[in-house]
């Protein structure tokens, strides 16, 4: 009897509820996205946060590597991708990605809101003010007056704990999706070890995922664990793909950046030696007060506080090490790109000459996990300091794949009376790659600009007036 009068009383209270949240749109979070709320109360943590800055130089990318053009052929990746810079340039890169073209309605495509997913604390904000399927509904452009403030406090830390105010870390799970994951493979966050969390909050975005559902919300596919091998069997369980291949017409996987799971694979993951370990040091500020660094870029700038902790080589002789290793995986990571160039053009010339799906299915499975295992290895930026043991077996497994495929295609190619060698057109450059693929850059950029010079400055109007966003 108790325990129906509890449940009715629940009932009543929750309809009850539902009847006064009708009235309002979402209920305002507590979780305080805007980063310079926190510049006074903790000036030593805000100042290096706001040092990322410094960290500014893009490039690289396409630009180095004109190959990857042709591997992310009909995917919006083959427009443009740099090098990843500091937390602090999170929003102005995403907006200025071709990637994200160029929406000026909010039904705009071409990507989906949880491409905001690992940008903003505003993101948590979200979440917690309408639930995940709220934020997920509906395209990028969407979110853009929304999410405004760059990586941040609110990303890593509650920020309306009393902890936090009282200048303790409160790290907490700002994403419930990677709750979620965490889960899946058994290191529950809140059951964590202190060492493990200062991880895990890196593991909100440092990972691969996708977008599942109707509503393209973002899941990490961990479900049979985190190795190449283990997400690649996962995905092909599901039959899911990222993308059609433009010329081998591949159903393709396109890697993000599993950073936490190669680093949990690697020498130091497996000591539990943490990101926060080499990224984010304790230092002393000039009045000798111990603080966290919140300038999270390459250890060896803080070589004293990082390495030197743990290792008595010098940074010299460590510097050497990880170089070689970058090398080693650079080297190998151009000759796996080079075979699945080659596998997607002879595919394509397959089809051209008249193979049917029959027989080119085997061949497309090749190069879906050919390309996948180089994705995941070098998309896991700084894996040949994480795990370099991990990169080069993956990406050896890769090259194996793409001579699986190749091999397969010679036979298919000679039955249908095709011998030679296919030609591969002029990618010297990142823009004869896109040539050769007829995409018209030229118009892109220039929906760019113009987007960036309306729309964006829009977004930012409205969300300062608003009172999102502050005036730095
Ligand atoms: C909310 C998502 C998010 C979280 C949490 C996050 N990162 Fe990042 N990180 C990014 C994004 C996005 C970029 C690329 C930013 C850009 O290029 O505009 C990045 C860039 C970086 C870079 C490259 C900086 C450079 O100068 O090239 C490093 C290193 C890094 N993150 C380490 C970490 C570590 C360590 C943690 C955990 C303590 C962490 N990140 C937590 C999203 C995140
Ligand atoms: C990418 C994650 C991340 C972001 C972003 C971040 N922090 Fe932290 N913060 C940490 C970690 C990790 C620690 C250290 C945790 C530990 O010692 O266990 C820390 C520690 C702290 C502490 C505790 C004292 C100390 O220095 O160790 C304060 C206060 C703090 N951060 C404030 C901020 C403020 C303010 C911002 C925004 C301007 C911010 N943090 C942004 C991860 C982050
Ligand atoms: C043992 C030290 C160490 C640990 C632990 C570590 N890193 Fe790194 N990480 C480095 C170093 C050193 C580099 C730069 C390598 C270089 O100089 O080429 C790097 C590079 C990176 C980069 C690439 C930056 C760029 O601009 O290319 C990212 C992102 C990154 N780390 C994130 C993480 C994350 C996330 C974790 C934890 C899951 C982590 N790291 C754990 C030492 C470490
Ligand atoms: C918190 C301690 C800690 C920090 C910080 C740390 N390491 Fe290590 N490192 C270890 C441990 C533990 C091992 C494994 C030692 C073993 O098993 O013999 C290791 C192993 C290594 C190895 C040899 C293993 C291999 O891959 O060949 C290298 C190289 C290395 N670390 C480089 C670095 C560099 C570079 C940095 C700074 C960016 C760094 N470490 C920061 C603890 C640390």
């Amino acid at each position: 009897m108790g325990k129906i009068k509890a449940k009715l009383s629940a009932g009543l209270l929750i309809l009850f509820a539902s009847l006064m949240m009708s009235n309002v749109v979402a209920a305002k979070s507590e979780i305080e996205a805007r980063n310079e709320v926190f510049a006074k109360d903790h000036a030593a943590q805000y100042d290096s946060w706001r040092a990322t800055s410094e960290l500014d130089t893009l490039g690289g990318g396409l630009d180095e590597y004109p190959d990857m053009v042709i591997l992310w052929a009909g995917y919006p990746f083959a427009k443009d991708y740099k090098k990843a810079r500091g937390h602090f340039y999170a929003i102005t890169d995403i907006r200025e990605s071709l990637r994200t073209a160029a929406p000026m309605k909010d039904s705009d495509g071409p990507l989906p809101m949880a491409c905001w997913s690992c940008k903003s604390p505003d993101v948590a904000r979200l979440i917690d003010e309408g639930g995940e399927d709220s934020y997920f509904e509906g395209m990028w452009s969407k979110g853009g007056a929304q999410v405004v403030n760059p990586i941040g406090c609110a990303d890593c830390h509650d920020t309306a704990s009393k902890d936090f105010a009282e200048g303790k870390p409160a790290l907490y799970m700002s994403r419930p999706y990677t709750e979620r994951a965490l889960e899946a493979i058994n290191k529950p966050f809140e059951k964590a070890s202190r060492l493990d969390q200062q991880s895990m909050i890196c593991s909100n975005c440092h990972v691969e995922y996708y977008f599942s559902g109707k509503n393209k919300a973002v899941k990490y596919p961990w479900d049979n664990g985190i190795t190449v091998e283990k997400m690649e069997a996962y995905y092909d369980n599901i039959e899911f793909s990222d993308w059609k291949h433009q010329l081998s017409k591949a159903p393709m996987l396109k890697a993000q950046h599993p950073e936490y799971e190669t680093w949990s694979q690697g020498i130091h993951g497996k000591n539990n030696v943490t990101c926060i370990d080499c990224h984010m040091p304790k230092v002393q500020n000039t009045e000798g007060k111990v603080y966290t660094d919140h300038k999270i870029g390459n250890p060896f700038d803080r070589f004293n506080e990082t390495c030197a902790n743990c290792h008595t080589q010098s940074k010299q002789a460590l510097q050497d090490v990880v170089a070689s290793r970058k090398e080693a995986v650079r080297e190998l990571k151009k000759k796996a790109e080079r075979q699945l160039v080659h596998a997607h053009f002879e595919a394509k010339a397959a089809w051209d000459a008249g193979a049917t799906e029959a027989e080119m299915k085997p061949i497309l499975q090749d190069i879906r996990h050919a390309q996948w295992r180089w994705d995941y290895a070098i998309a896991s930026h700084g894996i040949h300091m994480h795990a370099p043991e991990v990169g080069l077996k993956v990406l050896g497994t890769s090259l194996d794949k793409s001579a699986n495929a190749r091999t397969k295609l010679a036979r298919l190619l000679a039955s249908k009376g095709i011998t030679h060698e296919i030609e591969l057109p002029d990618l010297s450059t990142k823009a004869n790659a896109q040539k050769a693929l007829g995409m018209d850059m030229q118009k892109l950029e220039s929906e760019k600009q113009n987007f960036l010079k309306t729309r964006a400055v829009e977004w930012d109007e409205n969300a300062k007036k608003e009172g999102r966003l502050l005036s730095k």
